[in-house]
């Protein structure tokens, strides 16, 4: 499974990427100004100088919800560096810029999916990536995980290529979980990623290794 972060922080950013393990990075509208990124230009230069940091898809997401204006910002978007993927809402007319930007080999990664349906109707337009928010469903006591099951088995049974991107994953037992179910990627913040680190056992061992080597040395 890909491990992709969910931020527009480049701190968070490179020390994933300095662990060794990072696959990609997720932002939206909301992350960016989060870190106080506003106004076209510095949005622009803010998704090149994530790529610069990672080897690996950015996922930069149009705001437009008409299918031209999503045409026009997504071809801006995908020609900024290779690595980016262009995020579109699953809308009536976010499916049919998904379809165009499929056509152009424009990679794209579809946003906002809280049901099997809508996953399905992405990877029939050709969708790079589907995100499923498992996280929010999870918060209306909906089961988040089950959706990544339900995708999985649609896509399975008909050998779509689209890959699942758990994405809104909170937490490691997401990561875990979704590692179990078969999800092709997850993305959540550094915690969900750092938390598989850990095991008491583990720092009860290193201590002890450290104190037998002491007395011998
Ligand atoms: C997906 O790409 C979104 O950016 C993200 O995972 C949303 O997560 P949230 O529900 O924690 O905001």
């Amino acid at each position: 499974m890909k491990f992709f972060i969910d931020t527009a922080n480049l701190d968070q950013i490179r020390e994933a990427q300095n662990l060794g393990v990072l696959d990609g990075v997720t932002t939206n509208p909301s992350l960016m100004a989060k870190e106080g990124i506003t106004g076209r230009e510095n949005i622009l230069k803010h998704y090149v100088a994530i790529c610069d940091i990672v080897d690996g898809d950015v996922s930069a997401e149009v705001i437009s919800t008409d299918f031209d204006g999503m045409i026009k910002e997504g071809k801006e978007l995908a020609a900024l560096h290779e690595q980016i993927v262009v995020k579109v809402p699953m809308i009536k007319e976010g499916v049919k810029a998904i379809k165009y930007f499929t056509d152009k080999g424009i990679r794209t990664n579809c946003t906002l999916v809280f049901s099997a349906g809508q996953a399905l109707l992405a990877a029939k337009a050709g969708a790079t990536y589907v995100s499923p928010f498992i996280g929010r469903l999870d918060d209306i006591s909906t089961d988040g995980l089950n959706l990544i099951a339900e995708t999985r088995l649609i896509y399975d049974n008909y050998g779509f290529e689209t890959q699942i991107l758990a994405a809104s994953v909170r937490h490691t037992m997401h990561v875990l979980e979704c590692a179990k179910i078969g999800s092709d990627v997850m993305t959540g913040p550094l915690s969900s990623i750092e938390g598989l680190l850990k095991h008491p056992l583990t720092d009860i061992g290193l201590e002890k290794f450290l104190a037998d080597y002491k007395k011998g040395n």
